[in-house]
Protein backbone atom coordinates (compact mmCIF):
# COMPACT_ATOMS: atom_id res chain seq x y z
CA UNK A 1 0.00 0.00 0.00
CA UNK A 2 1.42 3.43 -0.91
CA UNK A 3 -0.03 6.78 0.69
CA UNK A 4 0.45 9.86 -0.05
CA UNK A 5 0.89 12.14 3.39
CA UNK A 6 0.31 16.04 3.35
CA UNK A 7 1.44 18.40 6.11
CA UNK A 8 0.57 22.33 6.05
CA UNK A 9 -0.16 22.97 9.72
CA UNK A 10 1.90 25.44 10.61
CA UNK A 11 4.83 27.49 8.43
CA UNK A 12 6.14 24.23 6.52
CA UNK A 13 4.81 22.96 3.26
CA UNK A 14 5.25 19.12 3.31
CA UNK A 15 4.18 16.18 1.06
CA UNK A 16 5.70 12.49 0.95
CA UNK A 17 5.22 9.03 -0.07
CA UNK A 18 5.16 5.69 2.63
CA UNK A 19 5.45 2.48 0.90
CA UNK A 20 4.46 -0.90 3.02
CA UNK A 21 6.40 -2.79 0.99
CA UNK A 22 9.69 -0.64 0.61
CA UNK A 23 9.27 2.19 3.38
CA UNK A 24 9.55 5.71 2.65
CA UNK A 25 9.92 6.46 -1.12
CA UNK A 26 10.57 10.20 -0.86
CA UNK A 27 9.68 13.40 0.33
CA UNK A 28 9.68 17.41 0.00
CA UNK A 29 9.52 20.26 2.28
CA UNK A 30 9.03 23.79 1.41
CA UNK A 31 9.70 26.20 4.96
CA UNK A 32 8.07 29.31 5.05
CA UNK A 33 10.22 30.59 7.47
CA UNK A 34 12.26 33.69 5.44
CA UNK A 35 8.22 35.04 4.75
CA UNK A 36 7.36 35.10 8.29
CA UNK A 37 11.11 35.95 9.64
CA UNK A 38 9.88 39.81 9.42
CA UNK A 39 7.35 39.90 11.44
CA UNK A 40 8.99 37.93 14.40
CA UNK A 41 6.47 34.86 14.18
CA UNK A 42 3.91 33.41 12.01
CA UNK A 43 1.65 34.95 10.37
CA UNK A 44 -1.53 32.36 9.55
CA UNK A 45 -2.62 34.28 6.15
CA UNK A 46 0.77 34.56 4.60
CA UNK A 47 1.17 30.95 5.91
CA UNK A 48 -2.47 29.85 4.22
CA UNK A 49 -1.46 31.70 1.08
CA UNK A 50 2.00 30.17 0.57
CA UNK A 51 0.85 26.41 1.05
CA UNK A 52 -1.79 27.31 -1.52
CA UNK A 53 1.32 28.45 -3.94
CA UNK A 54 3.82 25.14 -2.87
CA UNK A 55 1.47 22.71 -2.02
CA UNK A 56 0.57 20.96 -5.76
CA UNK A 57 4.28 21.70 -6.87
CA UNK A 58 5.31 19.86 -4.01
CA UNK A 59 3.21 16.96 -4.81
CA UNK A 60 4.20 16.61 -8.25
CA UNK A 61 7.89 16.40 -6.98
CA UNK A 62 7.00 13.83 -4.20
CA UNK A 63 5.98 11.90 -6.86
CA UNK A 64 8.57 11.98 -9.34
CA UNK A 65 11.23 11.28 -6.90
CA UNK A 66 9.11 8.28 -5.33
CA UNK A 67 9.18 7.37 -9.59
CA UNK A 68 5.24 7.08 -8.51
CA UNK A 69 2.22 8.17 -11.12
CA UNK A 70 -0.57 9.83 -9.12
CA UNK A 71 -2.63 7.15 -10.06
CA UNK A 72 -0.35 4.18 -8.36
CA UNK A 73 -1.46 5.98 -4.90
CA UNK A 74 -3.24 3.68 -3.05
CA UNK A 75 -4.71 6.01 0.00
CA UNK A 76 -3.91 9.78 1.57
CA UNK A 77 -3.53 11.03 4.67
CA UNK A 78 -3.12 14.66 5.78
CA UNK A 79 -2.95 16.82 8.72
CA UNK A 80 -6.36 17.79 9.76
CA UNK A 81 -5.50 19.34 13.30
CA UNK A 82 -4.29 21.10 15.68
CA UNK A 83 -2.72 23.99 13.88
CA UNK A 84 -3.40 27.07 12.05
CA UNK A 85 -7.10 26.41 10.44
CA UNK A 86 -6.84 27.96 7.05
CA UNK A 87 -3.29 26.49 6.53
CA UNK A 88 -4.99 23.07 7.99
CA UNK A 89 -7.54 23.52 5.23
CA UNK A 90 -5.22 23.93 2.43
CA UNK A 91 -3.42 20.23 3.18
CA UNK A 92 -7.48 18.60 3.87
CA UNK A 93 -8.96 20.30 0.62
CA UNK A 94 -6.31 19.52 -1.85
CA UNK A 95 -5.95 15.62 0.09
CA UNK A 96 -9.86 15.25 0.41
CA UNK A 97 -10.56 15.94 -3.12
CA UNK A 98 -7.28 14.26 -4.97
CA UNK A 99 -8.28 11.27 -3.52
CA UNK A 100 -11.87 11.91 -4.26
CA UNK A 101 -10.59 12.13 -7.89
CA UNK A 102 -8.86 9.15 -7.63
CA UNK A 103 -11.45 6.75 -5.95
CA UNK A 104 -8.92 6.38 -2.66
CA UNK A 105 -9.38 6.62 0.95
CA UNK A 106 -8.53 10.03 2.47
CA UNK A 107 -7.88 9.87 6.21
CA UNK A 108 -7.35 13.22 8.15
CA UNK A 109 -4.30 12.80 10.51
CA UNK A 110 -3.45 14.68 13.85
CA UNK A 111 -0.26 16.12 13.72
CA UNK A 112 0.80 15.18 17.43
CA UNK A 113 0.19 11.56 16.64
CA UNK A 114 3.02 12.58 13.31
CA UNK A 115 5.71 13.60 15.79
CA UNK A 116 4.83 10.73 18.30
CA UNK A 117 4.82 7.93 15.64
CA UNK A 118 8.18 9.70 13.13
CA UNK A 119 10.84 7.93 15.19
CA UNK A 120 9.43 4.89 13.85
CA UNK A 121 10.58 5.74 10.65
CA UNK A 122 14.26 5.05 12.13
CA UNK A 123 16.41 2.23 12.13
CA UNK A 124 16.39 0.98 15.20
CA UNK A 125 13.11 1.94 15.78
CA UNK A 126 11.67 2.04 19.54
CA UNK A 127 9.38 -0.62 20.32
CA UNK A 128 6.04 -0.51 21.93
CA UNK A 129 5.18 0.66 24.93
CA UNK A 130 7.58 4.17 25.31
CA UNK A 131 7.59 7.31 26.88
CA UNK A 132 7.64 10.27 24.29
CA UNK A 133 9.08 13.95 25.12
CA UNK A 134 7.71 15.72 22.11
CA UNK A 135 9.19 19.54 22.53
CA UNK A 136 8.23 21.88 19.85
CA UNK A 137 7.60 25.53 18.78
CA UNK A 138 3.64 24.57 19.69
CA UNK A 139 3.93 22.24 22.01
CA UNK A 140 5.23 20.13 25.76
CA UNK A 141 4.19 17.10 26.32
CA UNK A 142 4.80 13.94 28.07
CA UNK A 143 3.13 11.16 26.60
CA UNK A 144 2.76 7.62 27.53
CA UNK A 145 2.70 5.69 23.96
CA UNK A 146 1.57 1.98 23.89
CA UNK A 147 0.51 1.87 20.42
CA UNK A 148 -0.67 3.22 17.27
CA UNK A 149 -3.38 5.46 18.67
CA UNK A 150 -3.25 4.27 22.14
CA UNK A 151 -1.68 8.06 23.87
CA UNK A 152 -1.86 9.13 27.34
CA UNK A 153 -0.59 12.21 27.99
CA UNK A 154 1.14 12.70 30.99
CA UNK A 155 1.70 16.07 31.19
CA UNK A 156 1.75 19.03 29.33
CA UNK A 157 2.37 22.94 29.02
CA UNK A 158 0.25 24.97 31.08
CA UNK A 159 1.34 28.36 28.90
CA UNK A 160 3.96 28.55 26.37
CA UNK A 161 5.42 25.90 24.66
CA UNK A 162 9.36 25.15 24.76
CA UNK A 163 9.95 25.91 21.60
CA UNK A 164 7.78 29.36 21.78
CA UNK A 165 9.79 30.45 24.85
CA UNK A 166 13.56 29.44 23.24
CA UNK A 167 11.80 32.14 20.18
CA UNK A 168 10.28 34.98 22.77
CA UNK A 169 13.48 34.76 24.80
CA UNK A 170 15.92 35.20 21.92
CA UNK A 171 13.37 38.01 20.62
CA UNK A 172 14.18 39.60 24.09
CA UNK A 173 17.81 39.40 23.05
CA UNK A 174 17.85 41.07 19.59
CA UNK A 175 18.46 37.56 17.51
CA UNK A 176 16.07 36.91 14.97
CA UNK A 177 13.01 34.34 13.90
CA UNK A 178 12.95 31.40 14.85
CA UNK A 179 15.23 31.89 17.18
CA UNK A 180 15.87 28.70 19.40
CA UNK A 181 18.88 27.73 17.20
CA UNK A 182 20.70 30.92 17.54
CA UNK A 183 19.93 31.52 21.70
CA UNK A 184 21.58 28.41 21.49
CA UNK A 185 24.67 29.07 19.88
CA UNK A 186 24.58 32.73 21.63
CA UNK A 187 24.37 29.60 25.34
CA UNK A 188 27.17 27.94 24.34
CA UNK A 189 29.46 31.48 24.38
CA UNK A 190 27.96 31.91 28.19
CA UNK A 191 29.60 30.67 32.01
CA UNK A 192 27.23 27.89 33.41
CA UNK A 193 25.44 30.20 36.49
CA UNK A 194 26.43 33.16 35.74
CA UNK A 195 22.73 33.73 35.81
CA UNK A 196 20.78 31.41 37.07
CA UNK A 197 16.68 31.11 36.45
CA UNK A 198 14.33 29.00 38.11
CA UNK A 199 13.27 25.49 37.09
CA UNK A 200 9.68 26.40 36.84
CA UNK A 201 7.01 23.93 38.30
CA UNK A 202 9.89 20.72 39.29
CA UNK A 203 9.67 21.51 43.15
CA UNK A 204 6.04 20.31 43.51
CA UNK A 205 4.80 16.98 42.32
CA UNK A 206 3.14 16.35 38.95
CA UNK A 207 4.55 16.41 35.41
CA UNK A 208 3.38 19.75 33.65
CA UNK A 209 5.21 22.39 32.60
CA UNK A 210 4.82 26.46 32.65
CA UNK A 211 7.39 28.58 30.43
CA UNK A 212 5.60 32.01 31.11
CA UNK A 213 7.59 33.07 34.17
CA UNK A 214 10.91 32.46 32.91
CA UNK A 215 10.21 34.26 29.72
CA UNK A 216 9.64 37.31 32.54
CA UNK A 217 12.50 36.48 34.40
CA UNK A 218 14.57 36.87 31.41
CA UNK A 219 13.18 39.81 30.54
CA UNK A 220 13.39 41.52 33.93
CA UNK A 221 17.17 40.40 34.11
CA UNK A 222 18.05 41.61 30.66
CA UNK A 223 16.57 45.10 31.64
CA UNK A 224 18.95 45.30 34.79
CA UNK A 225 22.08 44.14 33.13
CA UNK A 226 25.07 46.18 30.85
CA UNK A 227 23.78 44.22 27.27
CA UNK A 228 27.46 43.53 27.05
CA UNK A 229 27.52 40.39 24.42
CA UNK A 230 28.93 38.49 27.81
CA UNK A 231 26.18 39.34 29.64
CA UNK A 232 23.79 38.36 26.92
CA UNK A 233 25.79 35.02 26.68
CA UNK A 234 25.21 34.99 30.22
CA UNK A 235 21.42 35.24 30.17
CA UNK A 236 21.05 32.81 26.95
CA UNK A 237 22.80 29.93 28.52
CA UNK A 238 20.83 30.36 32.46
CA UNK A 239 17.66 30.42 30.44
CA UNK A 240 18.64 27.05 28.16
CA UNK A 241 19.81 25.57 31.32
CA UNK A 242 16.83 26.17 32.89
CA UNK A 243 14.75 25.06 30.72
CA UNK A 244 16.62 22.02 29.55
CA UNK A 245 17.22 21.34 33.49
CA UNK A 246 13.49 21.64 33.95
CA UNK A 247 12.81 18.98 31.16
CA UNK A 248 15.26 16.44 32.36
CA UNK A 249 13.84 16.62 36.01
CA UNK A 250 10.18 16.17 34.56
CA UNK A 251 11.18 13.13 31.76
CA UNK A 252 12.77 11.49 34.87
CA UNK A 253 10.11 11.43 36.51
CA UNK A 254 7.65 10.36 34.32
CA UNK A 255 10.45 7.79 33.28
CA UNK A 256 10.28 6.53 37.20
CA UNK A 257 6.29 7.04 37.80
CA UNK A 258 5.64 4.25 34.39
CA UNK A 259 8.69 2.55 34.86
CA UNK A 260 9.14 2.92 31.00
CA UNK A 261 12.95 2.34 29.58
CA UNK A 262 13.08 3.71 26.43
CA UNK A 263 12.35 7.75 25.89
CA UNK A 264 11.47 9.46 22.69
CA UNK A 265 12.81 12.95 22.00
CA UNK A 266 10.66 14.66 18.92
CA UNK A 267 9.67 17.90 17.88
CA UNK A 268 12.13 20.78 16.88
CA UNK A 269 13.74 21.64 19.99
CA UNK A 270 14.57 18.12 19.88
CA UNK A 271 17.42 18.98 18.10
CA UNK A 272 19.28 20.95 20.66
CA UNK A 273 22.25 19.30 21.40
CA UNK A 274 22.52 20.59 25.02
CA UNK A 275 19.32 18.88 25.92
CA UNK A 276 20.24 15.51 23.55
CA UNK A 277 23.69 15.61 26.09
CA UNK A 278 21.73 16.22 29.25
CA UNK A 279 19.17 13.77 28.62
CA UNK A 280 21.65 10.65 27.48
CA UNK A 281 24.17 11.85 30.61
CA UNK A 282 21.14 12.20 32.92
CA UNK A 283 18.72 9.28 32.63
CA UNK A 284 18.59 5.72 32.61
CA UNK A 285 16.82 5.16 29.37
CA UNK A 286 17.66 4.58 25.71
CA UNK A 287 16.98 7.45 24.16
CA UNK A 288 15.81 7.70 20.40
CA UNK A 289 15.50 10.79 18.04
CA UNK A 290 13.78 11.09 14.71
CA UNK A 291 16.37 12.26 11.94
CA UNK A 292 16.80 16.29 12.28
CA UNK A 293 14.69 16.61 8.95
CA UNK A 294 11.79 14.44 10.82
CA UNK A 295 11.96 15.92 14.27
CA UNK A 296 10.69 19.41 13.12
CA UNK A 297 7.58 19.67 11.26
CA UNK A 298 7.62 16.97 8.05
CA UNK A 299 4.56 15.19 6.02
CA UNK A 300 7.05 11.71 6.03
CA UNK A 301 5.27 11.33 9.66
CA UNK A 302 1.83 11.81 8.35
CA UNK A 303 2.26 9.48 5.76
CA UNK A 304 3.48 6.84 7.56
CA UNK A 305 0.77 7.11 10.64
CA UNK A 306 -2.03 7.35 7.67
CA UNK A 307 -0.73 4.27 6.57
CA UNK A 308 -0.83 2.71 9.99
CA UNK A 309 -4.48 3.78 10.31
CA UNK A 310 -5.55 2.90 6.18
CA UNK A 311 -4.14 -0.31 6.25
CA UNK A 312 -6.25 -0.88 9.50
CA UNK A 313 -9.59 -0.27 7.15
CA UNK A 314 -10.00 3.30 8.85
CA UNK A 315 -10.84 6.27 6.80
CA UNK A 316 -13.22 9.48 6.13
CA UNK A 317 -15.80 10.24 4.42
CA UNK A 318 -16.22 13.29 2.40
CA UNK A 319 -16.35 16.17 4.65
CA UNK A 320 -13.10 18.09 4.66
CA UNK A 321 -12.28 18.08 8.23
CA UNK A 322 -9.89 20.81 9.65
CA UNK A 323 -9.96 20.99 13.73
CA UNK A 324 -7.34 23.71 14.96
CA UNK A 325 -7.79 22.17 18.79
CA UNK A 326 -8.00 18.69 18.23
CA UNK A 327 -7.05 16.75 21.54
CA UNK A 328 -5.07 14.03 21.11
CA UNK A 329 -6.75 12.50 24.35
CA UNK A 330 -9.79 11.59 21.73
CA UNK A 331 -7.42 9.49 19.54
CA UNK A 332 -8.53 5.90 19.43
CA UNK A 333 -5.99 2.87 18.37
CA UNK A 334 -6.81 1.78 14.43
CA UNK A 335 -9.66 -0.77 14.23
CA UNK A 336 -11.84 0.85 17.35
CA UNK A 337 -14.26 3.20 17.29
CA UNK A 338 -13.82 6.39 15.17
CA UNK A 339 -11.96 9.46 17.16
CA UNK A 340 -14.04 12.60 17.22
CA UNK A 341 -13.23 16.30 15.99
CA UNK A 342 -14.09 19.08 18.17
O1 LIG B 1 8.65 21.15 15.58
P1 LIG B 1 8.89 22.51 15.03
O2 LIG B 1 9.52 22.63 13.67
O3 LIG B 1 7.59 23.34 14.90
C1 LIG B 1 6.40 23.14 15.50
O4 LIG B 1 5.68 22.18 15.14
O5 LIG B 1 6.13 23.95 16.41
O6 LIG B 1 9.74 23.29 16.12
C2 LIG B 1 10.22 24.60 15.90
C3 LIG B 1 10.72 25.14 17.23
C4 LIG B 1 11.03 26.62 17.17
O7 LIG B 1 10.45 27.23 18.30
C5 LIG B 1 12.55 26.66 17.20
O8 LIG B 1 13.07 27.83 17.77
C6 LIG B 1 12.86 25.45 18.05
O9 LIG B 1 11.93 24.47 17.60
N1 LIG B 1 14.25 24.96 17.84
C7 LIG B 1 15.19 24.95 18.82
C8 LIG B 1 16.38 24.45 18.23
N2 LIG B 1 16.12 24.16 16.92
C9 LIG B 1 14.80 24.47 16.71
N3 LIG B 1 15.13 25.31 20.10
C10 LIG B 1 16.25 25.18 20.84
N4 LIG B 1 17.42 24.73 20.36
C11 LIG B 1 17.53 24.34 19.07
N5 LIG B 1 18.70 23.88 18.61
ZN1 LIG C 1 4.83 20.08 14.71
Amino acid sequence: MRVLGIETSCDETAAAVYDSDHGLLGHTLYSQVEIHAAFGGVVPELASRDHVRKLLPLIREVLQKSKLALSEIDGVAYTSGPGLVGALLVGACLGRSLAYALDKPALGIHHLEGHLLAPLLETPAPTFPFLALLVSGGHTLLVRVAGIGRYTVLGETLDDAVGEAFDKCAKLLGLSYPGGPELAALAERGTPDAIRFPRPMTGRPGLDFSFSGLKTAVRVRLEKGNGTDTFRADVARGFQDAVIETLSIKTKRALQQTGLTRLVVTGGVGANKQLRHTLKEGLEAEVFYPRPEFCTDNAAMIAFAGYQRLAAGQSDDLQVVADPRWSLATLKAPGNEKEQHG
